[in-house]
């Protein structure tokens, strides 16, 4: 099966078959993890000529590697993109992809609450490298257009977003993009491409940390960016020089992952909603953050752009800061563990932890609470995870 059939078969198929590769050497089901760094020609004209690119041909695994060329075709079928490239996690695919559309003297326009990695980034490294950084709430398209001149090369959002969960009109921002002929990337780690496909509805380009929903177990990081075989070419031109590409094991644990990416995000999506549905009507809670809910700004969009509203919740207690702090340590079967996605639901303090980068003020001014807890739900049954949150919140 190849990537040019993604559309004959549907994504559950794909998320198990979606490549061409196979092991012919001795016809493994589970494609084998060529863990080398090197490979071998017969002749140095033959290596000179893959170097040269007149042969195709793996040369060195940092140039590509055949268990990493799996997980980039499937990614690339799942998203419905012509190619993808695989990075060592997602701050690196992130890197990689400015550091191929944007130069000194030119500027990136994203919204004000990323995750705080991207953040950090944006904010500390990319004025150092002569980039400008324009941080708008990017929910209201008029604020894009107008932070958008003649040396905007990039727009990047995250819809749903870490850690308010705000979505974002992909097909409005599109629009704006192509108008002005500026690359649109979506961060999708949070929807991954079970729910929503932004090259469908008009990105140029997609990002995810792979270390989340797409590996699901919390054993792996990665990260991926999918888009134009043009494009990709030229990012991986980059990523060669800039080194950090992924280790053949861990590609082959995100093919394991991925297999299953469907009927994990059916149970995550499930879970959320009965989670978000039990903490709005908790009295101890003053404000929860979950696209499924009607109380959500966007709940219509969400319902427009999303197949379903993923497993991440975020909430607000009535006791702020300090409560929050007293149910994260009275949990017993959620963990207390940053990063999300995992088959484990994990619950953290983004102020203080995947928020660390973003400072008070800033915190205020972009809208992310202080006292915010953002839970990432598992695929646990339901009453177990809401019966720990009962108990966690009885000591609040
Ligand atoms: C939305 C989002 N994008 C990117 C990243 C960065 O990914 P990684 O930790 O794999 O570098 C994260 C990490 O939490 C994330 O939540």
């Amino acid at each position: 099966m190849g990537c040019s059939n993604y559309k004959k078969f549907k994504f559950e198929t794909l998320c198990v078959h979606g490549t061409h590769f196979k092991d012919l050497l001795a016809g493994a089901v589970s494609f084998p993890i060529y863990q080398t760094s090197t490979f071998s020609f017969e002749k140095a004209k033959d290596l000179a000529d893959a170097f040269e690119g007149k042969k195709e041909a793996y040369i060195y695994t940092r140039l590509g590697n055949p268990t990493i060329s799996v997980l980039e075709e499937k990614m690339a079928c799942l998203e419905g993109g012509e190619s993808a490239l695989i990075a060592a996690s997602g701050m690196a695919a992130i890197s990689t992809l400015v550091l191929t559309l944007v130069e000194a003297g030119e500027n990136i326009v994203c919204q004000d609450t990323l995750y705080g990695g991207t953040y950090a980034l944006f904010k500390n490294l990319m004025p150092r490298l002569g980039i400008e950084v324009r941080f708008v709430r990017c929910t209201d398209l008029e604020q894009i257009e107008k932070a958008i001149d003649s040396k905007t090369k990039l727009i990047f959002i995250e819809t749903p977003s870490n850690p308010t969960l705000q979505v974002i009109d992909i097909k409005g921002v599109a629009e704006i993009a192509r108008k002005k002929n500026i690359h649109l990337c979506v961060d999708n780690t949070f929807a991954t491409p079970y729910l929503q496909r932004p090259l469908e509805l008009g990105a140029d380009s997609v990002i995810h940390s792979a270390t989340k929903y797409i590996g699901g177990h919390g054993d792996a990081i990665g990260g991926i960016i999918i888009g134009s075989k043009e494009f990709i070419k030229e990012a991986k031109n980059i990523l060669k020089d800039i080194g950090a590409t992924i280790g053949p094991f861990v590609a082959w644990l995100l093919i394991r992952g991925l297999k299953t990416l469907a009927i994990r995000m059916e149970r995550h999506c499930f879970n959320a909603l009965k989670v978000a549905q039990f903490l709005e009507a908790h009295p101890k809670v003053s404000k929860v953050y979950y696209p499924g809910l009607p109380s959500h700004p966007q709940h219509e969009l969400a319902r427009k752009q999303m197949k379903n509203f993923g497993g991440m919740v975020s909430f607000e207690l009535k006791g702020g800061k300090r409560a929050g702090e007293i149910l994260q340590n009275s949990v017993k079967l959620i963990t207390l563990a940053v990063s999300l996605g995992d088959t484990d639901s994990l619950i953290e303090h983004p102020a203080t932890t995947s928020h660390r980068a973003y400072s008070k003020e800033e915190l205020e001014k972009f809208g992310i609470p202080e006292g915010l807890v953002r839970i990432s739900i598992g695929i646990e049954n339901f009453e177990d995870i809401i019966d720990d949150l009962k108990q966690a919140l009885e000591k609040v």
